[in-house]
């Protein structure tokens, strides 16, 4: 080896994982290759106890995840200030290697779902080092302060150390692929902390970088771009003055400091070790107030205040329990964020696996992570398993087609109301148009479920498409100019190998295509077809 090979080859092995770039996407790059993470959400003791964890890690693996969702705790790893403990943590990483999976590790620290009940017993006992957040009435509660910057320096201090710890064990083979800072911050159980210091800024101004920010962001029209235009658009103020007397402005506050606290967070992290970096957000229910759901999370009305506010952030990720994952998850699609479903709904619940196929094939997820995983690792069937087998099958097509318009996903959309829109849906996809329907033509209606059903379809030639999923029939129409029928020149059904090589299965030219009328992928069974469309008139 010569000594320029000898050094490529030792920086290419030490390439941290990150996101790069590819037409309107990011994608995750690992080990110098791009990933699809096919994940699932542990709840969250279970990786607090690796006895407990040891019978799920091949489950786990034979469920075709290729990634585990994991906590670590600010508790467990410092349990006395300064002396970390990486016990359980190496644990963890051996598990995962010993069972071919990567790790997106969550950091509970100061908070987890609002509450500060992860962070260690010298936390907890030390409230006047560690302030806890005030009500209104002067009452406080078991949430620390936004606003101590005691609190932030201990948990950056953890935090970089983990960044660290993780350097050292793991930067040759990339095990950990990215980390989520913080779960689901937001304030509880009213729009903003009442302490002195937060009384004291809240009465002061806005701060001009967000100022600029939603003046420079004001294409993306979220929810407090138009309260702010509500309120006369002004380019300075207080906040009450800029965003309105009501609870909308003591939320953008509340997502303001919350944005900054993580962002010394991500800054120190990524001083230690620059992986990629998110937060996740527990989703607003309509016509709820901001404090009965937590205030100032990375949600969709305030995503331009926390690109402004933690700017080290690679992407700002929800975690959706509600039933219009359609609606919800495209409003994180964003060209300046990357979708990633750290909790797509508990793991045991019908629509999920079509979700994924939605996630992937529409939104170019990079990843998708049902919650609490491992408690369906016994189910027979699996719909999930049976979907991320597709799903894998077709990462490296996904991948490639990622960001650039060679692609698509399908479900029925869901209303709020669980409503289910089963109507087809057209979409085109390079040389032809598409129609997509979610009911099938040969199953008995009552015996549907049609918010069950979806798939994708792959654009991989001129005329030649990769479509998977089950439960959709799809047609097809050229587009442009030439002779204006669509035909099925061949559809086979089939999969790829483990060296992504396409086997064949059956030629579906007959009874399975309806005589070439339309693409089939029957409900109850996640399927691909490799189909090839020809025009004529
Ligand atoms: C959302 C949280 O982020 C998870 O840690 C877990 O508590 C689930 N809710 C439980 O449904």
């Amino acid at each position: 080896m010569t000594l320029l090979a000898a050094f490529t080859f030792v920086t290419a092995q030490a390439a941290t994982p990150r996101l790069e770039r590819q037409g309107s996407t990011m994608r995750l790059i690992v080990n110098d290759e791009p990933l699809l993470l096919l994940g699932g959400e542990l709840g969250n003791s279970s990786a607090s106890s690796a006895a407990y964890m040891a019978p799920y890690w091949p489950k786990l693996k034979q469920m075709n995840l290729n990634t585990v969702l994991a906590p670590v705790s600010w508790e467990l790893v410092e349990p006395v200030e300064g002396q970390f403990d990486w016990r359980s943590f190496d644990q963890l990483l051996k598990d995962a290697r010993a069972h071919d999976m990567k790790l997106v590790l969550l950091w509970f620290g100061a908070w987890k779902n609002s509450m500060s009940t992860y962070v260690p017993s010298w936390v907890k006992r030390d409230q006047a080092r560690f302030p806890r957040v005030q009500l209104p009435n002067g009452q406080s509660t078991e949430i620390l302060s936004a606003f101590s910057t005691a609190t932030r320096d201990a948990d950056a201090r953890a935090f970089a150390a983990l960044l660290s710890h993780i350097k050292a064990v793991d930067a040759k083979q990339s095990t950990v692929v990215m980390v989520q800072v913080e779960n689901e911050i937001g304030m509880l159980p009213v729009a903003r902390e009442y302490g002195a210091e937060a009384n004291r800024l809240f009465a002061d101004r806005v701060p001009a970088e967000l100022m600029r920010h939603l003046d420079a962001s004001r294409v993306h029209q979220t929810g407090l771009h138009k309260l702010w235009a509500e309120q006369g658009g002004k380019s300075e103020g207080t906040w009450t003055e800029v965003f309105g007397e009501g609870d909308a402005s003591a939320e953008a506050f509340t997502a303001w400091h919350y944005s900054r606290f993580v962002e010394a967070l991500v800054v120190a992290g990524k001083a230690a070790y620059p992986l990629p970096m998110y937060v996740n957000a527990a989703l607003n229910r309509m016509n709820k107030a901001p404090g009965e759901y937590p205030s100032g999370g990375p949600l969709p009305h305030l995503l331009d205040v926390w690109k402004a506010g933690a700017p080290s952030l690679d992407l700002l990720a929800p975690d959706i329990y509600f039933p219009n994952f359609v609606d919800l998850a495209a409003r994180f699609r964003r060209a300046d964020n990357a979708v990633f479903i750290p909790e797509a709904n508990n793991s045991d619940k019908p629509e999920v696996p079509a979700n994924a196929f939605y996630a992937f094939g529409k939104l170019d997820a990079i990843g998708f992570s049902p919650f609490s995983i491992e408690s369906i690792a016994d189910r027979k069937p699996n719909p999930l398993a049976d979907a991320y087998a597709v799903l894998r099958q077709l990462s490296p097509a996904i991948l490639s087609a990622q960001g650039l318009n060679r692609m698509s996903g399908f479900r029925p959309r869901i209303l709020e109301d669980e409503t289910v829109i089963d109507m087809p849906v057209t979409e085109d996809i390079g040389n032809y148009s598409f129609t997509v329907s979610f009911i099938d033509p040969w199953t008995p209606e009552a015996e549907q479920r049609t918010a069950t059903h979806g798939g994708l379809i792959i654009q991989t030639g001129p005329e030649d498409y990769l479509i998977a999923g089950q439960g959709i029939v799809v047609t097809a129409k050229p587009i442009g100019t030439g002779p204006p029928l669509a035909g099925i020149d061949h559809a086979w059904e089939g999969r790829f190998d483990q060296q992504g090589r396409w086997i064949s299965g059956r030629l579906l030219n007959g009874d399975q295509t309806h005589q070439g009328r339309h693409v089939r992928l029957a409900p109850g069974q996640f399927q691909i077809q490799q189909v090839r469309f020809y025009r004529y008139r």
